[in-house]
């Protein structure tokens, strides 16, 4: 039988909040599960910064990789299995590919990635392929196993409809995600009828479509994805903590560069700071260490550093104020001046930030972020993509929508402003 096909003698559940439960019966998903690269997904939030804003949002990506898993495993076994257009053969790289595909995120990514120029991506790969446990599990269903699993996760897989489930408009990452931050943050936005999308949904050459009879509830899945990146994902609160933890990091990163010397050395950083890290310095990282760092960082004799620390740990979050990039970079420029002259270093303390997305885009060749649109299959069997039937996804395809914030620190420039006329002055400015 080999090890691909082999099951468990009981199946193994998860309780779930968002899919009631989580259903195992394969002997390698359940070892997967079980290494230690995929049980540090548990330290990891799916969401961030944003708990500072919805506190319920302490949710980890290793309920979300679960979910993921769990919604493609009832894509095939429930909908594709035994029809026609779905090979098999691909059920057991389809489902390794949608527990693994986050399994390269870092401590509050973003921020992470953003300051030592990284890629979770490339990370997920590198774990897969590197000497890890994840690495051995696969590599035991045969040789070339791990390269497949990451070539589905890298989109490069041949079989475009294995890739589509787990990254095109309409795929299981996507529907996890949705709900499953929805119900963390208690937001009523996110929530779609997946039951109804999973029901319609077919297999075909290039990808997973879904019956024409089936639109509705993709809309609603389409505006729901549009209100939670504004709602929650985009929110400026929790853009604010992001923007002081990667100026926290910077600030540290800086010091080490300048010769600083640190009361408490930060060594899970130094091959990051210097460029030498290796798969292990990664995957050793999670946000407990981040955070005790933060504290004792609170101590240090840098100033900068401190204060950073202190407001992301005890959230004396930035202010913030629209920025119009347009016309306003004039106004930006002579709040520096004003900032350097009253001390608040404006590298740190004044900060333009912007979020964009685009909910839904039809296929444009050629053009940047080809984007698989969402298909539907009409009666008579043709595909039709779905902007040209429906007018509400219609209404939003291929709109970019951008936002710009400028952050300071209130706090302080309101509390130093009796004794330091140029606060005032600088408040003044900010706020017309
Ligand atoms: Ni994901």
């Amino acid at each position: 039988m080999g090890y691909k096909n082999e099951k468990l003698i009981e199946e193994k559940v998860f309780k779930d909040p968002v899919h009631r439960y989580i259903h195992v019966r394969d002997k390698v998903i359940w070892d997967v599960i079980g290494t230690r690269e995929f049980q540090r997904l548990r330290r990891i939030k799916q969401l961030g910064t944003t708990y500072l804003v919805f506190h319920g949002a302490e949710h980890s990506r290793f309920h979300h990789s679960l979910g993921v898993y769990e919604i493609v495993r009832r894509i095939i076994d429930d909908g594709f299995s035994g029809r026609p257009e779905w090979d098999g053969e691909e059920r057991l790289v389809t489902l390794c590919a949608a527990l693994l595909h986050d399994l390269g995120h870092g401590p509050f990514s973003h921020a992470f990635e953003k300051v030592f120029d990284l890629d979770h991506e490339e990370f997920t790969q590198a774990i897969i392929l590197g000497d890890t446990e994840v690495n051995q599990i696969l590599r035991r269903v045969s040789a070339e196993f791990p390269q497949k699993v990451s070539d589905v996760i890298g989109k490069t897989y041949p079989d475009k409809l294995v890739v589509s489930l787990i990254s095109s408009q309409i795929d299981a990452d996507r529907m996890d995600y949705l709900q499953r931050d929805a119900y963390f943050t208690g937001v009523s936005y996110g929530h779609f009828d997946m039951e109804r999308i999973l029901r319609v949904m077919r297999p075909s050459e290039d990808q997973a479509v879904v019956k024409s009879t089936g639109m509705h509830a993709v809309e609603d899945y389409i505006m729901s994805r549009y209100q939670m990146y504004w709602q929650v994902y985009f929110h400026p609160v929790s853009r604010s903590a992001e923007v002081i933890l990667t100026k926290i990091l910077h600030r540290a990163k800086y010091l080490y560069e300048t010769g600083y010397t640190f009361k408490q050395v930060p060594s899970h950083f130094q091959t990051f700071f210097d460029r030498t890290f290796e798969l292990e310095d990664y995957i050793s990282l999670d946000e407990g260490i981040m955070t005790t760092y933060f504290q004792m960082w609170t101590k240090e004799p840098d100033w900068i550093l401190s204060d950073l620390s202190m407001r992301f740990l005890n959230r004396r979050l930035f202010q913030y104020v629209e920025f119009n990039p347009a016309d306003e970079y004039k106004k930006l420029r002579k709040l520096e001046k004003l900032f350097k002259k009253a001390n608040v270093d404006p590298e740190y303390y004044l900060v333009v930030d912007s979020s964009s997305d685009l909910p839904y885009d039809f296929y444009r060749p050629g053009e940047e972020n080809e984007r698989l649109p969402i298909f539907l299959r009409m009666p008579n069997g043709e595909l039709s993509e779905i902007s040209r039937s429906s007018d509400i996804v219609d209404a939003i395809s291929g709109k970019r929508r951008t936002d710009h914030k400028l952050y300071y620190p209130e706090d302080l420039l309101e509390e130093g402003k009796g004794d330091n006329p140029l606060y005032l002055q600088i408040l003044q400015l900010l706020k017309n």
